[in-house]
């Protein structure tokens, strides 16, 4: 953690439409933010396209982005998991690692779930970062609403089997106006949220929209 109160975020495949939308709207909301990329260079692309008065953006490799920052959160494919992960473990060793990974495959232009073997992506993430404090989230705040300039009026369920780690991630969800943190409890509940998206995605084709979650019956 740096001298401001905020942690320092680093966004792993930060060059995508959903790493962009998490960059654009933490960076509004005052935090540091690192876009990680495989080439420092499409890293720094998208910092000066996402460049706006106020906003604390850099763009770096993945793995330099990793050991600056505080908070991780991983937005690359499913089938990048792998590759990835084994650029940044050293990196990541005791901070908080937060998978919006959702494994979905197209088919013949249809969405289809993948079943990773740990059970979720973000379980796949824990084994494979064993010293890290593995959380998800995001996993179902599609990346045209972030883009947008609206209020994302959703609810983030966040999973972990680190409280503490669940916790500071559900603080971060609360940087986005309209978004509710819900605890998803620990992370192989993160399979229910990680499937979800897959749902989502079907109702995106059908409805030619870009639909999110909420939660009815919680009052928090
Ligand atoms: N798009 C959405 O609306 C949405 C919503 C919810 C969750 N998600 C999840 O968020 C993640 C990112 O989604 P996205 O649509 O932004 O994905 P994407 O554009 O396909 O990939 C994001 C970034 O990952 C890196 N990458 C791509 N292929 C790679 C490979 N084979 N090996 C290593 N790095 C690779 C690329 O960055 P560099 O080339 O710069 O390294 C790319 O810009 C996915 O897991 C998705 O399920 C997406």
């Amino acid at each position: 953690m740096r001298s401001h109160s905020k942690p320092v975020l680093a966004i792993i495949g930060g060059t995508g439409p959903e790493g962009t939308g998490l960059a654009a709207r933490f960076a509004e909301a005052g935090y540091s933010v690192i876009i990680g990329s495989r080439s420092a260079g499409r890293a720094q692309e998208t910092v000066e396209r996402l460049g706006a008065p106020g906003r604390d953006l850099k763009g770096m490799s993945n793995t330099d982005a990793a050991l600056e920052a505080d908070i991780i959160l991983l937005t690359i494919p499913y089938a990048a998991l792998g590759e990835t992960l084994a650029g940044i473990e050293r990196a990541v060793q005791g901070k908080i690692v937060v998978s919006a990974i959702a494994p979905v495959e197209f088919r013949d232009g249809r969405p289809v779930g993948i079943q990773p073997q740990a059970g979720s992506a973000a379980q796949e993430v824990a084994l494979r970062l064993p010293g890290a404090r593995v959380a998800s989230a995001f996993q179902n705040v599609d990346a045209h609403l972030l883009a947008s300039e609206e209020d994302l009026d959703t609810d983030v369920i966040v999973t972990s089997d680190d409280a503490d780690a669940r916790h500071a991630v559900m603080d971060l969800v609360s940087a986005f106006p309209g978004a509710r943190s819900l605890s998803g409890g620990r992370l192989a509940a993160s399979h229910y949220v990680e499937e979800t998206t897959t749902l989502l995605v079907i109702l995106n084709r059908i409805y030619k929209a870009h639909s999110g979650i909420r939660i009815t019956g919680i009052r928090r």
